[in-house]
């Protein structure tokens, strides 16, 4: 059986030698490649290769059951369909398995119109997904998602750092305000490195209680505290041969930390519960919107761990240090936005990319995103112009213009304020601004460096 070019290939999953063959034979004949593994654990080393699209799994196996091979497919390779083979009269067992997500199951002793009828299915569907793969990437393609947009100076220096780090194994720590395309970095890091074709897996440090994320980072042993009633894989497990991305690492509690810090140093850990010291190659990836050295000094954060993560510091700069890529990103976002809602829009008009680009963005990109998507809903016409943008934006600029200033502010304080503001309405533009006060520029050049000013100079 064919998939476009592909052929479907089957991965066998039985303790027991002459099932497998029969299953092979029959499989062969009809035209799948067959992979076979003779227990869950060697199954789920083949599943992790990948390649593989349908696995047909025994339920009961020693060391890794099939539920088990089951689940840790679900998350290693969600696409992949698994087939579940019971045996005789225990359709809970089965039940079961369809709930975890098994596609179906057989019987045995099994019919080969049966097989044949279960597996073609599922092939079916395979193939469907795959085909959506391949549009979903074009579109992407297209749409230019996952794609790091600008040419400032800044962001260039990003990449380039990137495209030098990502082929190593080395550590990664991302620092960056929120909004900037931390997660964004993180992913061109794995994508850019050998380990690119392997599991590139995510877990979020803010947003789990303590013991939780630590069963989700190291898993568990069954009956390791209530509610452990199956053993589960961590996040480290998943991630074996891959990335794993550690997002908001200045969340992490001191004693977590500690067990980070032994899984860098050794590269082991234990699941929860467990005694079985579990070996993994995974390269760490980290981000935080925190300043992890100051951290550091207030004791918040372990410093012989800050310095096993801080192998490589990419430090993603805020939005408005690199005013040039806002266009750039507008129309990128405007490009994306205005397809997903069919809509026919061309661009900005001046009025509405200066409000953009003189507005402080403190929530960096993501914001930019999301008033780009906005304003692609609500407009009328085939330009976005200021009334399609939030008030924030015009308030912004309105508050740009005035300075309110106390009764009795000594005079070099208001001419430096007002300097300042000025500078920052001209967007740093010091000519403009001189012309503006009516000054000499290099009297704007003598008050920044501030040096002490006789007053009525300039
Ligand atoms: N340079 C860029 N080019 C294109 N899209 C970008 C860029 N930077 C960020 N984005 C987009 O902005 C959004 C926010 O980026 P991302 O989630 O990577 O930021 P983050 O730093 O992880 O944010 P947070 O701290 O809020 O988690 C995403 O949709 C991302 O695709
Ligand atoms: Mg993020």
């Amino acid at each position: 059986m064919t998939m476009g070019d592909a052929r479907i290939r089957v991965l066998v999953v039985d303790d027991d030698l002459a099932v497998r063959q029969a299953l092979s034979r029959t499989l062969e004949k009809i035209g799948y490649d067959v992979v076979v593994a003779e227990d869950g654990q060697e199954g789920l080393d083949r599943l992790r290769q990948g390649g593989i699209h349908i696995v047909l799994a025994d339920l009961k196996m020693p060391k890794l059951s099939g539920n088990e091979l089951l689940k840790a497919a679900k998350a290693i390779a969600p696409d992949v369909e698994v087939i579940v083979i019971t045996g005789h009269g225990t359709v809970e067992d089965a039940v079961e398995a369809m709930k975890e997500g098994a596609y179906d199951f057989i019987t045995k002793p099994f019919k080969r119109v049966q097989l044949e009828k279960t597996i073609r299915k599922a092939a079916e569907k395979q193939a469907l997904v795959l085909e959506n793969r391949v549009l979903q990437a074009r579109v992407d393609e297209l749409q230019g998602a996952g794609q790091i947009i600008g040419t400032s100076p800044a962001i260039l220096r990003t990449l380039e750092l990137v495209n030098q780090v990502a082929p190593s194994t080395a550590t990664v720590l991302i620092q960056g305000e929120s909004g900037t395309g931390k997660e964004l970095i993180a992913n061109a890091v794995h994508h850019g490195s050998p380990r690119r074709a392997r599991p590139f897996i995510k877990v979020n440090c803010a947003a789990l209680p303590e013991t939780l994320l630590e069963s989700e980072l190291f898993g568990y042993e069954r009956g390791a505290f209530t509610g452990a009633v199956a053993r589960r894989e961590g996040r480290f497990e998943l991630a074996d041969g891959g990335t794993l991305f550690m997002d908001e690492i200045g969340d992490l509690s001191l004693a977590t930390q500690a067990k980070l810090l032994r899984v860098l140093q050794e590269g082991e850990f234990e699941r929860l519960g467990g005694t079985r010291t579990l070996k993994v190659d995974v390269r760490l990836v980290a981000a935080t919107h925190a300043d992890l050295a100051t951290l550091v000094r207030e004791k918040g954060f372990r410093e012989d761990l800050f310095y096993r993560l801080n192998v490589i510091t990419i430090q993603i700069p805020p939005l408005r240090e690199r005013r040039e890529d806002i266009p750039l990103l507008a129309q990128h976002f405007l490009g994306r936005y205005a397809v997903k809602n069919a809509k026919t829009i061309t661009g900005f008009t001046d009025e509405a990319l200066d409000l953009l680009q003189s507005y402080a963005w403190p929530g960096n990109v993501r914001e930019l995103e999301n008033v780009i998507e906005r304003a692609v809903v609500l407009t009328r016409g085939s330009m976005i112009s200021p009334a399609d943008l939030p008030e924030t934006l015009a308030g912004a600029d309105q508050a740009a213009r005035h300075l309110v200033i106390s009764v009795g502010t000594p005079l070099e304080e208001v001419e430096d304020r007002l300097i300042e503001e000025t500078l920052r309405y001209a967007r740093g533009d010091k000519t403009l601004a001189a012309k503006l006060l009516g000054i000499a520029t290099r009297t704007i050049y003598r008050r920044m460096k501030g040096e002490p000013q006789p007053p009525g100079a300039g």
